[in-house]
């Protein structure tokens, strides 16, 4: 298939396709991912949804994978799992950089008006795969960088290594926050999510946009950038929505075009226990915690949305 170049028989060497999924490329650890957990927990997908404990239950804690690994006598969630463990954290991050490589995420960075703001709260940062480069192209930015303490940690030693001047000029600073539990720094221009809120069900997520809201001065604005999931019916309204569609005679959503975002349901379902959204889901989540959509920013694989807060 063109993945290797076989330069004589039997003989293979890389090329621009399998060097992106060398084990030590960040692509290469989204593959080690997809290819040795997502499947391992697919493995498990429909005795989890006859179980009378797991396929009842939104939580996290009912995730596939939670079932899986009880097998195998671990317990913990995700998050839980990789807290106290360093590599599994790294190689986490790791995969997330390659995710954002491979999806062209930071198409975001061009195509939000960052000129016209003056400050950035990047919640569940990470290592500041979004908020680096951020504050590289635009050093008028004021960014506060807000995830777990032990994410911090390592979102530091990045930005050091990646950003130095960023750290030395004060641009940017770092907040622990558990955006379950509290709310994030107050009074800022934008609160930012990439691959927030896709990681949890409606119940957190809406903890989490509430928690937002309570931070929120009248011209906030927060902006959640996940994959949204496209139907494959023409109704009415169809195509108003700031969303791309594909032309008769192909799948309005593109069909085989968006499969990763598909893809990216089944793991969040198989990790998480949670699910990627089509546009209507995000707005009411918003509408539920006083929020309104302002407007869609298409990037194909991703999208950015725009949310402000609701008159009343
Ligand atoms: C899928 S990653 C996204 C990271 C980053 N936004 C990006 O786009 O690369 C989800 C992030 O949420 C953070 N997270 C998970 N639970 C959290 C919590 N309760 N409070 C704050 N952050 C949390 C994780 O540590 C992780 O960095």
């Amino acid at each position: 298939m063109g993945c290797f170049k076989e330069v004589k028989r039997d003989v293979f060497a890389n090329n621009r396709l399998s060097l992106i999924l060398k084990s030590t490329s960040n692509t290469g650890y989204l593959a080690k991912f997809q290819t040795q957990s997502a499947p391992k927990y697919a493995g498990i997908l429909y005795e989890s949804m006859i179980d009378e404990e797991f396929s009842r239950s939104n939580e996290i804690d009912k995730a596939p994978r939670v079932l899986a690994f009880r097998k195998d006598g671990m317990k913990g969630n995700y998050w839980e799992a990789i807290k106290d463990n360093d590599e599994k954290r790294e190689e986490f991050h790791r995969a997330m950089l390659g995710q954002n490589e491979m999806t062209g995420g930071s198409a975001v960075l061009h195509h939000y008006p960052w000129d016209n703001i003056s400050s950035v709260v990047d919640i569940g940062c990470g290592i500041g795969t979004f908020s680096t480069p951020l504050a590289k192209m635009f050093p008028h930015l004021r960014i506060t960088d807000q995830d777990l303490p032990e994410v911090l940690v390592e979102a530091q030693g990045v930005w050091k290594k990646n950003a130095p001047e960023a750290l030395l000029d004060g641009r940017v600073e770092f907040v622990p926050l558990n955006f379950l539990e509290d709310a994030p720094v107050v009074g800022k221009d934008v609160y930012y999510l990439r691959h927030i809120i896709h990681d949890w069900h409606d119940h957190e997520a809406m903890t989490i946009l509430r928690n937002i809201r309570k931070a929120m001065r009248p011209n906030s604005r927060v902006l959640i950038h996940d994959c949204v999931l496209l139907r494959t019916v023409r109704e009415p309204g169809f195509g108003t929505d700031g969303l791309s569609t594909a032309p008769e005679p192909l799948l309005p959503n593109f069909g085989a075009g968006t499969h990763r975002a598909y893809q990216m349901d089944m793991t969040m379902w198989l990790v998480h226990n949670s699910k990627e959204r089509t546009l209507d889901e995000l707005k009411n989540l918003g509408a539920s915690v006083g929020l309104v959509l302002i407007q869609v920013y298409d990037l194909a694989e991703t999208m950015l949305m725009e949310f402000g807060i609701a008159q009343s």
